[in-house]
């Protein structure tokens, strides 16, 4: 077999992989962003063109965007890696995992970390992500989502972490979120029996902010996302910022945090009045 090169592994952006190679829709609609899972077909399987293409959309995200909407096409919001990848003839052009373990440490990590990318810039404090998920939502699909700030889901979704079922470990930036979302141990026991989570249990356990019926998951977004953009854009900067930064800092550290926040908050509306 001709060893194809995934895209990752050029170490480049976006460009790399072209959103139809990566089953992938990127639209802006002024201070709104949305990326859509674009092979309903497939389940909205996710390959390493995939991660790529959502790289290199963070690397160039338009600087007027605040709020980024990720949803899938069709009956999931994503059935994970594509298990193409776990055959030898792997993803056409990507490789598979039989290629990936051949390389040596540092292109693997670097390939991983450029994945990684893909998720991490969800996260930013100049913006708020919403992952809007119906349906499946397993492995990659659901580190998808816990990449994102917030999780508006339809009540027939099944989040399932299964990588440990298939012998692998979840490395998709999943299992921080995951972990200061539901605690340690709902974490482990997710993680370590592979099993699927609905949404009455997602909700309850924090997985979720909110549960609608499948019918009203566009429309529950779109009230989500005109109730974010209501607010001050640099002043919701700076608390996520404030937020996300309080589970490793002391209360002291926060609350030096909260003064250095708030005072160039009010120098930048008052200082001139
Ligand atoms: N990779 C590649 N193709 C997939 C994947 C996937 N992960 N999931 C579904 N498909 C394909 C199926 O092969 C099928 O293709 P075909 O029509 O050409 O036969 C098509 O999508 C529809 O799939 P069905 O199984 O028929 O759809 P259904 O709605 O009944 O089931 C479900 C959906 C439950 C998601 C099922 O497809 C499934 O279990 N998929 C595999 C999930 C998985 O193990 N993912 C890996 C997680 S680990 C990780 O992400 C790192």
């Amino acid at each position: 077999m001709a060893e194809a090169k995934a895209p990752y592994q050029r170490g480049g952006s976006a460009r790399d992989a072209s959103f139809e190679e990566a089953g992938l829709r990127f639209e802006v609609d002024g201070e709104i962003a949305t990326i859509t899972l674009a092979r309903p077909e497939k389940r909205n399987a996710q390959t390493f063109a995939t991660w790529s293409a959502l790289a290199g959309i963070g690397d160039s995200l338009p600087e007027r965007v605040r709020v980024v909407v990720v949803r899938g096409e069709g009956p999931s919001f994503s059935a994970g890696i594509d298990l193409r990848m776990f055959t030898p003839e792997g993803v056409p052009g990507q490789g598979s995992f039989s290629s990936v373990a051949r390389q040596d440490q540092d292109t693997f990590d670097k390939g991983i970390e450029r994945a990684q990318q893909g998720f991490l810039w969800l996260r930013r404090p100049e913006i708020v992500s919403i992952a809007a998920v119906q349906g499946h939502a397993i492995g990659a699909g659901f580190q998808l989502a816990l990449a994102c700030d917030l999780r508006i889901v339809a009540d027939d979704v099944k989040f399932c972490m299964k990588e440990p079922a298939l012998g692998l470990v979840p490395d998709l930036t999943g299992t921080k979120p995951l972990v200061e979302l539901v605690g340690l141990a709902k974490a482990k026991d997710l993680c370590l029996t592979a099993r699927i989570v609905g949404a009455e249990e997602a909700f309850r356990i924090g997985l979720a902010e909110q549960v609608v019926e499948p019918g009203e998951l566009a429309k529950a977004v779109q009230e989500k996302v005109a109730q974010l953009l209501s607010t001050n854009r640099e002043a919701a900067a700076a608390t996520k910022r404030l937020l996300q930064g309080a589970q490793t800092r002391t209360l002291e550290e926060q609350s030096a945090a909260e003064r250095t926040e708030q005072a160039a908050r009010i120098r930048a509306l008052f200082a001139g009045s």
